[in-house]
């Protein structure tokens, strides 16, 4: 499968990087689009918790953490299962996922647009690409434990990850977990926001209720995910595969451009307009703002 960025960060990345460092990092708000089944736009506010395979410490993690031998140039956020969100992302997906699968783990591939907004630099990104969800329930054990959306996610965000220089980096891939980098995620997040993932289904009417013998309720803490059968059930990473990004840099109403890189064809993506500035696997075009 072709290899995006193989080597070396996305020409976009450090100074996409660098602007959400001014906006709290890990933590930064952005605008999340979807499509649903019916081809109508959903979207709504979630949090960046730092690109893929490079997770940032959290002083709530208490858990081991994955051999810090990987990159890449994936945003991350979490959510939970019952959200549209999920269901938009696999009803989308190549695999064109029905509700029942999007519920039940790892899978999706549908488009999204993913937009910050960064004030302190006075620049407005989108990243265009697909979302992945990683369920730490089905994404490690067997072959047979894995269905088909698993092997997909994986091979469809691991083409984005890249071994990080240095002695040995190679060996250790095979010591690292997708399974605990999930577990991690959850660990990352406060106890009362880990218990969020036991909230009675989101969406659903008041009137309906709630499982109580599932342990459902507003308001809880929860501790590690290997601990909480429910919110294991619920809680979801989701990965962006970026192949088309856009910053318009709005500092100087006489000086404004906007980029627009393109992952290449040759990369697995999708080119974008032509003619084109090459650097490296990614397309770049200067427009007007
Ligand atoms: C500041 C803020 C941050 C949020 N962060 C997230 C997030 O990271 N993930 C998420 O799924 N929802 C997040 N939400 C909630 C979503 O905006 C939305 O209400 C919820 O996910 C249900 O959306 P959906 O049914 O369209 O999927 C956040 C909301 C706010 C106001």
């Amino acid at each position: 499968m072709s290899h995006p960025t193989a080597t070396s960060p996305a020409p976009w990345k450090p100074t996409f990087e660098s602007h959400l460092e001014k906006v709290g990092g890990a933590g930064a708000e952005f605008t999340l689009a979807t499509v649903s089944a019916k081809g109508l736009p959903h979207a709504r506010t979630c949090i960046f918790r730092g690109f893929w395979a490079t997770l940032p410490p959290n002083e709530h993690n208490e858990l081991p953490k994955n051999p810090s031998i990987y990159g890449s140039d994936c945003p991350t956020f979490t959510t939970d299962a019952r959200m549209v969100k999920t269901y938009d992302i696999f009803a989308t997906g190549k695999g064109k996922g029905d509700l029942a699968q999007s519920r039940s783990g790892s899978g999706g591939g549908g488009p999204v647009e993913a937009v910050f907004w960064v004030k302190e630099t006075m620049t407005q990104w989108r990243i265009r690409g697909k979302c992945w969800l990683v369920a730490a329930e089905d994404v490690e054990g067997g072959e047979e434990a894995q269905n088909s959306g698993t092997v997909t996610v994986k091979a469809e965000v691991g083409r984005y990850m890249r071994v990080k220089e240095g002695s040995n980096h190679a060996e250790k891939e095979k010591d690292w977990s997708w399974k605990l980098e999930v577990e991690n995620y959850f660990e990352n997040l406060s106890p009362m926001m880990r218990g969020t993932f036991k909230n009675p289904p989101p969406g659903q009417p008041l009137r309906e209720g709630k499982d109580d013998s599932a342990g459902e309720g507003l308001g809880q803490k929860a501790g590690h995910l290997s601990d909480e059968p429910l919110a294991r059930k619920n809680f979801r990473v989701c990965i962006i595969t970026p192949e088309q990004v856009e910053a318009v840099d709005l500092t100087d109403p006489a000086n404004c451009i906007r980029q627009v890189w393109t992952l290449a064809e040759e990369a697995g993506g999708p080119g974008g307009p032509q003619p084109s500035e090459s650097l490296g696997e990614w397309n770049l075009v200067q427009t007007w703002p």
